[in-house]
């Protein structure tokens, strides 16, 4: 999935309950100074951006449908939260980031060389 790309790796927390997830299934969290929407589905870990590439909706407010997919709270698309398609249709892509839970805690990965180099 994560090809030949390179990461820089962010600890968020030291392991899945320190991140407090709301009841919705969703928190939010700085990184670097970044808001970014993390979403725990069936015990995984998922990152994506917080504002909804529709028209910056709070991703983080919405909900998990059935499927796992993350849901906007201001007009409902929908969108995975495994590869940012656009489930409902609408044509959008929802930026997502990849999880590792590792020994020492979870970690989030943001592409190097993409516009990301802020957070260095
Ligand atoms: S702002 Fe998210 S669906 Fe419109």
């Amino acid at each position: 999935m994560q090809g030949n790309k390179k990461y820089q790796w962010h600890k968020v927390a030291d392991d899945n309950a320190a991140l407090n997830f709301l009841p919705n299934g969703m928190t939010e969290l700085l990184v670097g100074n970044k808001t970014i929407c993390i979403a725990l589905v069936n015990d995984t870990v998922f990152a994506c951006a917080q504002k909804c590439p529709h028209a910056g909706g709070n991703l983080s407010n919405g909900f998990i449908d059935a499927a796992g997919n993350i849901v906007c709270p201001l007009h409902r698309y929908k969108f995975s939260l495994q590869n940012g398609r656009n489930i409902s249709g609408e044509g959008y892509y929802l930026k997502t980031f990849p999880v590792e839970i590792r020994n020492e805690g979870v970690f989030i990965g943001f592409e190097e060389n993409n516009g990301w180099n802020w957070l260095k």
